[in-house]
């Protein structure tokens, strides 16, 4: 049996893409599976934890022992993640948009002109919100998804949103990153840094929570 090394943990884990609609019939989304966030997900609820997942439109199975919200937007996925405060981890593992449109038509869009331009605006950072929240948490972990300079932008991000850590990960490769059932990446907080290499998510979201369990320690 795993040691239950997180027992009477509260963990917020997010998982998956959002979806953002442009009119009843068509969204803007990206290629995340959900499959990173939820074996993360499962790999906490294993070690004892209490595991909300706050999935965006994905078609896994819930993990035993983890209780999920599904949600659809960035705004929703926001709305869902700030409402399960407060929490000891947060691990936002979703791929959130940057983006969302400025108004959302409420018939289909006609195609009319040769030419359709969209306008979009930002989305809220939840987990620079989490990260910056009153209720305060022991751990604000983040992900990076880049497609280049991965560890300067990574290490951007650590600082930009006051996390305690943030996770790269290299996309738009075939082996790795997006949908792929393997991942490799790299952790970095304040004074240290591990690598992972290349495994199946599962494998990879147990050797995260281990750090995970560390810094908590530390
Ligand atoms: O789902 P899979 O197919 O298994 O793929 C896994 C993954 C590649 C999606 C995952 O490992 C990963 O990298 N997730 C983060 C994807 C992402 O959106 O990264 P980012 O660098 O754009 O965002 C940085 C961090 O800010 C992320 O923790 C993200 O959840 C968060 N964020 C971003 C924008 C926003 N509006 N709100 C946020 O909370």
């Amino acid at each position: 049996a795993l040691a239950q090394t997180l027992a009477g943990e509260r963990v917020v884990v997010s998982a998956g893409p959002t979806y953002e609609d442009l009119d009843p019939v068509r969204y803007l989304g990206n290629r995340s599976s959900g499959k990173m966030g939820f074996a993360i997900a499962a790999a906490a609820a294993r070690r004892g934890a209490e595991v909300l997942l706050v999935a965006g439109p994905v078609s896994l199975p819930t993990p035993v022992g983890v209780s999920r919200i599904d949600v659809r937007s960035a705004v929703q996925m926001r709305q869902a993640v700030l409402g399960a405060l407060p929490a000891d981890i947060y691990i936002g593992a979703a791929a959130v948009a940057d983006y969302t449109p400025r108004t959302q038509m409420a018939n289909k869009i006609k195609k009319s002109s040769e030419r359709l331009d969209l306008d979009l605006v930002r989305t809220p950072d939840i987990l620079a919100e989490v990260a910056a929240s009153e209720q305060a948490l022991k751990l604000v972990v983040g992900f990076a998804a880049e497609t280049e300079n991965v560890a300067e932008y990574a290490r951007g991000k650590l600082l930009a949103k006051r996390l305690d850590m943030i996770v790269a990960n290299r996309v738009g490769i075939p082996d790795g990153g997006f949908e792929s059932d393997r991942n490799a990446m790299t952790a970095y907080w304040k004074d240290g840094e591990r690598d992972f290499s290349s495994a199946p998510k599962t494998e990879l979201a147990d050797r995260l929570v281990d750090l995970i369990v560390e810094r908590l320690n530390a």
